[in-house]
Parts: C-alpha cells; structure tokens; sequence
C-alpha cells in the first residue's frame, strides 16, 4: 500500500517532532490528541522548530506553510480512520498503548501498519493485543526527531518481512537511517542509555559530584556532546523512570533498579526541561 497519510498519536516532545518530519516529508498528517490545549502547544512547537529551519535556510517560508497546512490536529480518534500508517507516541504508559492499541485495531482498515515510537514497552505485548500482530511495529525516533537520524525499528515476535520493509522503506524516505533492532526491553538504545543517566543519578545523589561536574566528565572526556544529566533533563525525568522500570519488570536484574533520587524528583514533579526544573533549572 503506497502510503500517503499517516496518523500521529500524541503532540508531546516526540510526537510534534514526528509530525513535523512526516509533514516536511510531503506526507498528510493527522496529529491526535486528548485536549485541545495540547494540539496547541504541538503546533506551536512545531511552527518555532520551522521558523529555525527557514532562518538556517534548510526550508524556504513556502517550504513552512506547505508543511503546516499538511497538518490536521484532530481530538476524535475516529478522524483517523482514513489512514494509511499510524505512529503512537502517546505516554509511555502501558495501559494507555494498550487501550489505544486495541481502538485503533478495530478503527483502522486491517492493512494498516500500526507503529509505536515506545522506548521500552514491549512491541509482541502491544502486538497480541490486536488482531493484526503482523502489521505491528517499533518505530523508534529520537529526540530532537527533525535532527536526529536514527529510528530503531523493532520487530515483535509476530511482524512479517513486508510490514518491516514498509517502516523501514518510510524512514529512509524521512531523511533517516534505519537500524534493525529485536523487541527486548529497551531495544538497544535505552538498554544501555538508561543505565549510564541512572548511575550518573546515583552519582549525584551519594555526593560524588555536582551534576555539573558529572556533565563536564562525560563532556570533554568522552566528547559526548551534552552530559548525561542534561540529557536526562531533555528526555524527561518521567520518561527515564518509566523506562528504567519496564526494564527492571522486563529484565529482572537489580542493575536496573531506578536511582531513588529519580524517583523522588519525579514525584516531586521535577520533570525536567518541560516542567522548568530537573537536575537543572529551565527559565
Ligand atoms: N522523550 C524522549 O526523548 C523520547 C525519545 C524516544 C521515544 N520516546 C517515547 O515516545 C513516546 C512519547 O514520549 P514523549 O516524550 O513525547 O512524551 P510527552 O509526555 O511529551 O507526550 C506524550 C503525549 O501523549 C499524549 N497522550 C496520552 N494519551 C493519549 C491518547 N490516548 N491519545 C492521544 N494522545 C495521548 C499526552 O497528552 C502527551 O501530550 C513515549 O512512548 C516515549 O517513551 C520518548
């Protein structure tokens, strides 16, 4: 099926990134979400994250308004139901994946591949909820999604060679570089991410040193271009939780176990970048 419109499931960091890669692309987008207020603030991301690429000159304003008007936000799932791909990136919450698994399952026409841009939930569990195991799949971005090249695609148990030749064929139409990665918690990328921001955390929390000093190490000793508490910061303090647990669940191993300085900041609602305040304070 050539595939001409896709649908986006939440407008939050990732989801707006992906949304606006998609529309970049040619694509139709139907960008879905729960509130209204949410949509709004997606879009205009998304219209500020185009501003910055018309003034590098990477887009001309015409590219802008093209890419903008290929846009629909819609609150009713239902809108989505003429699409030709969808890709969920929705709280990384099971319950909320799976509830949206089994809806969009009977909403779409069944050749519809259904995507997860999930960081570590399992892709086969995502898969046997619906009546298409085949046609699901990991579609793995990465955070920023209209600088990063990477999109790890996950095959579940049960995703046949055409719907894994379709996601990958579409990422390197997105500009992107595909890598082939088996379901396993945390896939490859997070499953050794996640661990070095976590001990960086434990770092911080027994006094080893300040964040700052943490950051400097991994910085000009590693030459990683931001440290790891910065990046914990840019992902989401919610979100690394989320993933360090799904695999400590996932894995069993105590070496996954989420640094309790993690969990304290989160439950104190101390998200990160997109609360104002992390491991660093945001204005
Ligand atoms: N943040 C990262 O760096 C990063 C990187 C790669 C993958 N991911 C994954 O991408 C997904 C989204 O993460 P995020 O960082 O964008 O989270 P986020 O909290 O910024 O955004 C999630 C959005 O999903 C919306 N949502 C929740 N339930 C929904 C529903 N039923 N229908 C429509 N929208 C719904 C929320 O309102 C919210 O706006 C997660 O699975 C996460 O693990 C995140």
């Amino acid at each position: 099926m050539a595939i001409q419109r896709v649908g986006v499931i939440g407008a939050g960091t990732m989801g707006n990134g992906i949304a606006h890669v998609f529309a970049c692309s040619g694509y139709g987008v139907v960008l879905c979400e729960v509130y209204q207020r949410f949509l709004d603030r997606g879009l205009e991301t998304i219209t500020k994250n185009l501003d910055r690429e018309v003034a590098k000159n990477k887009i001309t304003i015409a590219d802008k308004t093209a890419a903008l008007a290929r846009i629909k936000p819609v609150i009713d799932r239902q809108k989505l139901s003429d699409c030709d791909l969808v890709v969920e990136a929705a709280t990384e919450k099971f319950e909320i994946k799976a509830e949206l698994f089994r809806d969009l399952d009977r909403l779409l026409q069944p050749g519809v591949v259904l995507a997860s841009n999930t960081s570590s939930i399992s892709i086969t569990k995502l898969a046997a909820l619906t009546k298409r195991p085949d046609k699901v799949i990991g579609m793995h971005f990465f955070n920023p999604v209209p600088m990063m090249k990477l999109v790890e695609v996950i095959r579940g148990l049960a995703t046949s060679q055409e719907t894994f030749d379709t996601v990958r064929e579409l990422a390197i139409k997105l500009d992107k570089t595909p890598v082939e990665v088996n379901d396993a918690p945390g896939f490859v990328s997070n499953r050794v991410l996640m661990p070095l921001l976590n001990e960086a955390m434990y770092a911080v929390m027994e006094g080893v040193a300040t964040p700052q000093a943490v950051d400097e190490v991994f910085k000009l000793g590693m030459a990683h271009p931001m440290g790891p508490l910065t990046l914990a910061d840019f992902i989401g303090l919610d979100v690394c939780l989320d993933i360090m647990r799904v695999m400590q669940e996932g894995l069993g191993d105590p070496k996954y176990r989420p640094c309790p300085l993690l969990v304290k900041m989160v439950d104190a609602g101390w998200l990160g970048r997109k609360s104002g305040r992390g491991f660093y304070t945001y204005p």
